[in-house]
C-alpha cells in the first residue's frame, strides 16, 4: 500500500512542480496582485526622482516611469512602465508633490504641458486639462489620472519622490484600474 502512495507521489509530483511556474501569472491574478498596474511587478511604490529635482514652483515636469514589469511568465528589470508629471508647489516650506499620469484619459496619447496656456493638452484630439488635472475641454470625460505621491529618505538623508503608478481605462468618465 505504501509503495503504491510512493510510486504514485514519484509520479505526479514532479509534474506539480514543474505546473508552478506555468500556472504562476494565472495564480498571481487569481491572488488579486496581478499587472493591474500597467505592468509593473508589484503594486509599490516607485521611485521617481531626488526632490531636489523639482523646482516649487508649480510648473508640471515629466517623468518616465521606470519599474521591474511583468511579461506573461517573466520579469523585465528596470523598463520604461509609463510617463507622469510630478508638480511641486510648496506650502510654508513644507514639500507638497502631486502627480498625474500623462495618459491622455481619452484613448491613452501621451499629453503634453502648454506653458503659454497653462495647461496640459492632448496632441491626439486637443483634449486640455488644468494645472490641478480637471478636465478642460476636448473628447476626454474625466481629468487627468493623479497618483498617490510619497516622499521618502534615501539612506543618505536625500529626500526622493516615489509615485504608486497605476494605468486606467480611457474613454470612461470613472477611474477603473488596468487589468
Ligand atoms: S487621446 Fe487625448 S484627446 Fe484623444
Amino acid at each position: 500500500m505504501l509503495a503504491g502512495i510512493g510510486t504514485i507521489a514519484a509520479l505526479f509530483l514532479p509534474i506539480v512542480f514543474a505546473a508552478g511556474p506555468v500556472l504562476d501569472p494565472w495564480l498571481r491574478r487569481r491572488r488579486g496582485s496581478s499587472t493591474n498596474n500597467g505592468g509593473v511587478a508589484d503594486r509599490s511604490f516607485v521611485r521617481i526622482a531626488p526632490l531636489d529635482a523639482l523646482a516649487a514652483d508649480g510648473v508640471p515636469r515629466f517623468f518616465p516611469v521606470i519599474a521591474n514589469k511583468m511579461d506573461a511568465w517573466t520579469t523585465l528589470p528596470q523598463q520604461r512602465v509609463g510617463a507622469i508629471f510630478l508638480v511641486r508647489k510648496d506650502d510654508q516650506g513644507e514639500p507638497r508633490v502631486a502627480a498625474f499620469s500623462a495618459a491622455c484619459p481619452h484613448l491613452g496619447c501621451i499629453v503634453d504641458f502648454n506653458a503659454q496656456q497653462q495647461q496640459f493638452a492632448c496632441p491626439c484630439h486637443a483634449a486640455a486639462f488644468g494645472l490641478d488635472g480637471a478636465r478642460v475641454s476636448g473628447p476626454s470625460k474625466r481629468g487627468l489620472d493623479a497618483l498617490d505621491v510619497e516622499l521618502r529618505k534615501s539612506e543618505d538623508g536625500t529626500a526622493e519622490v516615489y509615485v504608486a503608478y497605476q494605468r486606467f481605462r480611457p474613454g470612461l468618465d470613472v477611474r477603473v484600474p488596468l487589468g
